[in-house]
């Protein structure tokens, strides 16, 4: 036995290359194995005198550690190698398809809305969800026993005090925190979700989307209001479209109107839809209550304004012929797909 030996062999395990599981396996055979060079050493070693055993056999123990480490490295970036090239995969195929979404058509009605009032001057205003019965009732000019405030029908989120946390029922709230903060002239849509304790039928549901309106100035009138929403039917229904104001009653608007707009299925005729009138409601609106332009200080004296609110789901349905509300919520991707695209007005 010489230390030239012992280094030429560490010499061969220092270049020894392996592409395969197979050639690790070999390798390891022909160092380690029962016949392995490094074993033959150590055969070869049980030989060698005493006083020369201190001399070989600290570099031969060292050059089996450095074996059985070798081997392991080599294993597993073998076997990494191996997974990549032997998973299977065709790597040639075309990558899988993944289905690109599409906006769901409350959101679309949404955006056109938006759009429409936007190109009139509106700003958008958003506000919270989870509301208190000061913005959606109080400031609106809702007697204090106005049913909307019954459990019945408003969804509380904490009761028992003066000013009780809610969802809100309608997204004229957002008129109040608007007038609160926004300076005056104020022109603004406020689009959102709003909540109702009602029973889910093809007409109603829970939650559903409205689009609020209010435009505040010196010396606004019925009129504005008036071509104001003549002007929304036409960009929304079509240029042909009439519309026709109803006296109605909100708390917070006086006079108060409901709005219908000719049927753009059967033009006046008469049809299903419009169960035979040829007039579908579109919206409710008013001039602003002197009082709840007060309770947000501002001078009922000098200003003046209106307000409209509007179903984003009920404008949906009566665009696209849609009878059953409850579509809209299920997310079927067959009902879904027929929108795909439809972002013109
Ligand atoms: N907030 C009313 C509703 O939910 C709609 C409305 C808004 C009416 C603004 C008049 C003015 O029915």
């Amino acid at each position: 036995m010489t230390i030239e030996i012992i280094e030429k062999v560490f010499g061969e395990l220092n270049a020894l290359k392996c592409k395969t599981e197979k050639e690790v396996e070999e390798a390891r055979v022909r160092f380690l194995g029962k016949k392995g060079e490094i074993t033959a050493l150590f055969e070869e070693f049980r030989s060698v005198d005493g006083d020369q055993k201190r001399a070989f056999g600290r570099p031969l123990n060292e050059l089996k550690q450095a074996a059985l480490a070798k081997i392991e490295e080599l294993r597993s970036s073998a076997q990494a190698s191996d997974a990549a090239e032997g998973s299977g995969d065709d790597l040639s195929l075309p990558g899988e398809q993944y289905e690109l979404g599409s906006r769901h058509p409350v959101s679309i009605v949404r955006q056109q809305i938006v759009d429409i009032f936007r190109k009139f001057g509106y700003d958008v205003a958003e506000g919270p969800e989870i509301e208190d019965d000061y913005h959606v009732f109080e400031a609106l000019n809702f007697p204090p026993n106005h049913p909307a405030r019954d459990m019945q029908d408003t969804f509380f989120v904490s009761a028992g005090h003066l000013n009780p946390l809610l969802l809100r029922t309608h997204t004229s709230s957002v008129q109040v925190r608007t007038m609160e903060k926004y300076p005056l002239p104020i022109r603004v849509i406020c689009p959102g979700r709003v909540f109702r304790n009602e029973a889910i039928s093809a007409r109603a549901h829970c939650i559903f989307h409205q689009v609020e309106g209010l435009y505040i100035d010196e010396n606004v009138t019925f009129a504005d209001l008036k071509q104001a929403i003549l002007l929304f039917a036409r960009e929304m229904f079509g240029a042909d479209a009439q519309i026709r104001m109803r006296p109605s009653f909100f708390p917070f608007t006086e006079p108060s109107a409901e709005v219908d707009v000719s049927c753009n299925i059967c033009h006046g005729k008469g049809c299903n839809i419009c169960k035979g009138t040829g007039w579908l409601e579109i919206l409710g609106c008013g001039m602003v209550d002197p009082n709840v332009l007060e309770a947000s200080g501002i001078d009922s004296k000098k200003y003046s304004g209106f307000a409209f609110g509007m179903g984003i789901e009920r404008i949906a349905m009566l665009k696209w012929q849609v009878n059953d509300l409850r579509h809209y919520f299920e997310n079927d991707l067959r009902f879904l797909k027929e929108f795909e695209g439809a972002t013109e007005v």
